[in-house]
């Protein structure tokens, strides 16, 4: 009731029933998430359907908990969501939370999104590439449906685009309530800045009484790092201050633990939450005071040249910095320190690059070609991609057989923009029922689509989990890392109770409750495929079958191969790259004389993680019109 938001309700209301398209724009934590699908609602509680977008499937899921907590009902009925691999929605919700992926799904099913009578794309400011579609896909669906109503949401001020987008729609701002925050820079930069933030938190902990701290870090490993040291930090606590509640929150986390960080602790304890950059806009921790911003975060980069991408730590933008800040400044005065110097702040830019002009472009492209767009150039994006990275996805979709000569969809990019998963895996699984190892194949990218499955043991711990995971390298006969996965997954499944799979999966540093989701996105992947599961789970793949599955992922990752040189480094097929085989790989080590990887790491040298030994015969045989091309 006290929210900022609540004081302008009625005017939104009116504006909501008035405007087919409004932009709305306010401060984080403002209410715009949680109240305004509820005062939709209330124009016509009986008619009205309302889907609301989000980048994050965590923000998703958490969001319909708050609204249907706050409604009275139970997740699943009025109020829902749909994110990938789960949904809890149905024919009476009328308030649905989900990710931008599922809504753009739902348009290929039904391009009219005649189920909805309302579209809110929420948290538009931080431009994913998604979002950036949909945008255009409900510019052209506003002139079908006259009876559609669109809302933008967006925390940041620059919202003219999105109005000029849309034929000057109008823009509506809620004024938040923000407290003053102090802000503090560092004279001189930091070699280490996880140290830095470590000291920073035990300072203001010993310094100030009340408050908790949010510290931004850029990404699991760091905050991973942080969360032992302070929990060391906090076992020889002085008895003046308040002990410390250290939670870590990043995507990949458990959800149990994700929600930890938005309950009281217990006793006098002081909340310190490690975060990503999911807490600078998409989610509010209360009673935070303290902001620690080591002015990094995680971005996934597209590399044009070898095809593939990855994960980088770069610096963050001046907006990030101002949205990091202003969480310490919620609900009273706060302090933000920024671990960078005011030199540096400046240096930053402004803002960040939209996805759209950094990603692979090809799940993008193969959705509008399968929505009926011809001439992807021409279409009407809010940010069209850089040509370069068009021409490569194309490339790209045609090597994987979803495009023909034309550039025309085929019967086969049709299937694969229909399964939820990017591109080349969902090539990996229509090969692989057609080669009938489908049930084996289906286990391992029912394994490759969930982050962290395997987790990175620290380096004093490598070996000695190495040799823990060594039975199951030999199990799999030397093809590589995808078949040892597979060969944990069915030795996971063969497991007793729960406490036997739980202490296995600590031993060799699997991720307990991933490994647990294998099968319901397992279960998942075969209704999208119509097919029904097999009894044989546990069947023992001959040496032949392998040969198959690696062949199956070949046809999805044809451009992510590497060919021996007599030096026995690996050179990239596409791009002529060095590569090396990262040291976690069952193959690290080994020789064979060309390799496929579906991981690709950038450190202080270019990894490939997930390796699987192949022959180059098989590239002729599997992807001949490609390297033909290639040659020509
Ligand atoms: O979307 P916006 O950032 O404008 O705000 P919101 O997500 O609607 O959140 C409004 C308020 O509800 C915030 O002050 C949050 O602290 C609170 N909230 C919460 O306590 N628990 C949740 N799961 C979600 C929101
Ligand atoms: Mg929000």
């Amino acid at each position: 009731m006290s929210l900022p938001i609540t004081a302008a309700q009625d005017v939104l209301r009116e504006k909501f029933a008035k405007n087919r398209v409004t932009i709305l724009v306010g401060e984080t934590g403002s209410g715009k998430s949680t109240q305004v699908p509820k005062f939709i609602r209330s124009l016509d509680p009986e008619h009205e359907r309302i889907a609301i977008t989000q980048p994050r499937r965590v923000a998703a899921i958490n969001l319909a908990r708050r609204v249907a907590d706050e409604m009275k009902v139970s997740v699943g009925k009025e109020v829902g969501y749909t994110v990938r691999f789960s949904n809890m929605s149905g024919a009476s919700t009328g308030i649905k939370f989900l990710t931008d992926g599922m809504l753009l799904r739902e348009l290929l099913v039904k391009p009219k999104l005649s189920q909805y009578t309302t579209i809110v794309l929420d948290e538009a400011h931080e431009r994913t590439l998604l979002t950036d579609l949909l945008m255009g896909f409900l510019k052209a669906l506003l002139r079908q449906r006259t009876d559609l109503r669109l809302v933008i949401m967006s925390a940041t001020i620059d919202a003219e685009r999105f109005s000029a987008f849309y034929d000057d729609a109008e823009v509506l701002y809620v004024q938040g309530r923000m407290y003053n925050v102090e802000r503090f820079y560092l004279p001189a930069p930091v070699e280490d800045v996880v140290d830095a933030a470590v000291r920073t938190v035990v300072q203001i902990a010993m310094g100030e009484k009340t408050g908790d701290i949010l510290v931004f870090l850029a990404g699991q490993e760091e905050i991973d790092k942080a969360t032992d040291m302070l929990t060391e930090v906090a076992q020889s606590w002085p008895k003046e201050a308040p002990e410390l509640a250290v939670l870590p929150l990043y995507a990949a986390l458990p959800q149990n633990q994700q929600m930890a960080v938005f309950e009281r602790p217990k006793g006098n304890r002081r909340k310190v939450v490690l975060a990503t950059n999911i807490a600078e806009t998409s989610l509010t921790i209360p009673g935070v005071r303290y902001v620690v911003d080591s002015g990094l975060h995680k971005v996934k980069v597209w590399w044009h040249d070898l095809g593939l991408d990855s994960l980088l730590v770069v610096p963050i933008s001046q907006s990030s910095a101002a949205q990091r800040m202003g969480r310490a400044g919620r609900e009273a005065p706060g302090k933000c320190y920024r671990l960078y110097t005011e030199q540096d702040y400046r240096n930053l830019k402004t803002q960040n690059e939209p996805e759209v002009l950094r990603c692979d472009v090809a799940s993008p492209l193969l959705v509008l070609k399968c929505a009926g767009v011809d001439n992807v150039f021409k279409w009407d994006w809010f940010e069209r991609p850089q040509k370069k990275a068009m021409v490569a996805s194309l490339t790209q979709l045609y090597a994987l057989g979803a495009l023909d000569n034309a550039g025309a969809i085929t019967p086969l990019g049709r299937k694969m923009a229909l399964l939820p998963l990017a591109p080349h895996l969902a090539a990996v699984l229509l090969k692989a029922q057609a080669a009938g190892v489908e049930d084996a194949v289906l286990d391992i990218v029912s394994c490759l689509s969930i982050e962290n499955l395997l987790m990175n043991p620290h380096p004093d711990k490598r070996d000695d989990v190495n040799e823990k995971r060594q039975p199951f390298v030999q199990a799999s006969a030397g093809m590589g890392d995808l078949l040892v996965l597979r060969e944990l997954l069915v030795f996971f499944r063969g497991l007793g109770s729960r406490d036997e799979k739980r202490d296995w999966c600590r031993d060799l540093y699997i991720n307990f409750r991933a490994m647990s989701n294998v099968e319901d996105i397992k279960r998942q992947l075969q209704g999208y495929l119509k097919t029904k599961a097999r009894a044989d789970n546990d069947h023992r793949i001959t040496a032949a079958e392998a040969e198959q599955v690696i062949k199956c992922f070949l046809a999805g990752f044809v451009c992510n191969t590497a060919l021996m040189l007599p030096d026995r480094s690996y050179k990239t097929v596409v791009g002529s790259q060095t590569i090396n085989i990262h040291p976690s790989s069952s193959m690290f080590g080994k020789r064979t004389e060309a390799i496929i990887y579906t991981e690709y790491i950038f450190t202080t040298k270019a990894y490939a993680r997930m390796v699987s030994p192949i022959q180059l015969d098989w590239l002729q045989e599997i992807a001949p019109h490609f390297l033909n091309r290639r040659e020509a």
